[in-house]
This record gives structure tokens, sequence and C-alpha cells, in this order.
């Protein structure tokens, strides 16, 4: 049944007591895992056809790729890249025929692990950068398995831009907004907010259950104005 999803459970009752040495670990050590050819490939196919000058926008694990597209068409300026590692995901049904889809945009099957470093150690960096509603790993003992804690993290904000994630878990964004100021020196606010107009089928599938939806998000860059949608 549709709209009867339910808010992650965890024997965690707040912020997990080891984040912050995680965190630090990660940031302290090089991480050494090799990229993998295929996301080599992914990488340069997502730049193919990017001009060289147009703003980036990243969404990384976007599913079926609807945030992709919703972007692509609000910033037609921009080069918009919705990454996932699902080939399923990414080849269902899009709300549009070819005909109509945006052109300045691409989707490419990869592993965000590797992705993220790829652009980091390239140089790219983001106008904005969204990470939606990420797969929580509730469970205490897989910490590790949560972007913030993962040893790819301290890659993330140095791609810059506009940097905003969102769940459903609010334990999962303060976690995040705590780890992206630690890494980065800034206060990063998180709140709950109302989405009229869903930007992903998770988004809109909690929503229409009536849960909480809660994000972080943080200006990497700051001359650039936070206030544009979405
Ligand atoms: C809960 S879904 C959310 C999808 C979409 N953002 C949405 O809100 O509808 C999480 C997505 O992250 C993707 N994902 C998880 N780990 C990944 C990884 N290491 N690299 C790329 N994608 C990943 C999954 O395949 C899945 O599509």
């Amino acid at each position: 049944m549709y709209a009867n999803s339910k808010i992650p459970e965890s024997a965690q009752p707040g912020v997990h007591e080891q984040l912050k040495a995680q965190v630090a670990k990660h940031a302290s050590c090089t991480f050494r895992k090799p990229c993998l050819d295929y996301n080599k490939a992914a990488f340069e196919a997502s730049l193919a056809g990017w001009d060289g000058h147009a703003p980036l926008i990243l969404d990384a694990g976007c599913g079926v790729g609807h945030s992709t597209i919703q972007l692509a068409r609000a910033f037609p300026d921009h080069w918009v890249i919705g990454v996932d590692q699902s080939e399923d995901r990414l080849s269902r049904k899009k709300p549009y025929p070819d005909a109509l889809m945006p052109r300045n945009m691409v989707f490419v099957r990869a592993d965000l692990v590797d992705y993220w470093r790829l652009m980091a150690e390239a140089g790219i960096r983001l106008a904005r950068h969204y990470i939606l509603y990420p797969n929580p790993w509730p469970k205490i003992g897989h910490l590790g398995r949560r972007w913030h804690a993962h040893p790819v993290f301290p890659y993330v904000p140095q791609l810059g831009g506009r940097l905003e994630c969102r769940s459903n878990w609010n334990i999962y964004v303060e976690e995040f907004a705590l780890a992206l100021g630690w890494l980065t020196g800034r206060t990063v606010e998180t709140g709950s907010f109302e989405a009229p107009s869903p930007l992903t089928p998770f988004e809109r599938k909690y929503r229409d259950s009536g849960q909480t939806l809660y994000r972080c998000v943080v200006e990497l860059d700051p001359q650039t104005n936070l206030e544009e949608t979405p």
C-alpha cells in the first residue's frame, strides 16, 4: 500500500557516540581504495556533454532521477549530473517523453565512493550538491555506512557549492550537519521543512505518509545566495 512508509526505527536515541571520533579519523587519513575503471569511465561520461563553463549540479544517489530532471528544468543554464549505483533505478520510466527531457543533464551509473573522489581529485567545483534521502542505515552498528561516517565524506565538502541533505530521519540530518561542521569549521543549520512539490519519489512517499521531513543546507562558497529554490 502507498503512503504507509515508516520513519526509520533505531535503538540509537540521538547522535551516535562514535560519530566525532569516526569523522576525525577519516579526516586525518587518506582514503586509499583504488577507483574502479567503471567509475572512472562514468565520471568521464558525466562531463562529456558539459561545456566546461556552465555551473554544475550533482544529484548524488538520484534513484529514478526525477529530482535530476526537476533540477535541470529549474536551472536551465546549469549542467546537472544524476549519479546512482542502480542501473535498474536509473533506467525506470521517466515522467516525460524523451523529446521533452531537458538537454542540460546526464545520468550515470557509478559508485559515489569513487565518483566523489574522482570529482574532487579533478578539482571540479559544484554550484549545487544534493544528497536526497540517502539510505539511513539506522542500526547502531551500521554507523560507518551512513555517508557522513564513511571514509569518503571528507571529499564531499571539498566540492564546494550549496550542499543539501534531506532525510525523514532527524538523527541522520543532525549527524550529517555535525560532521560537515567539524570538517569545514562552519555551523550547519538543520530543520524540518514542508514539501508542497516533492523533489523525489521518496520525498513524496514520506510526505504522503504524514512524516516530518528534515534537511540541512550549507553554502560552502560564501558569496553565493542561499535563498534560490528548489
Ligand atoms: C533511498 S534511495 C533515494 C533515491 C532518491 N534520491 C529519492 O529520494 O528518491 C537511495 C539511493 O542511493 C543510491 N545509492 C546508495 N549507495 C550508493 C553508492 N555508493 N553510489 C551511488 N548510489 C548509491 C541507491 O541506489 C538509491 O537509489
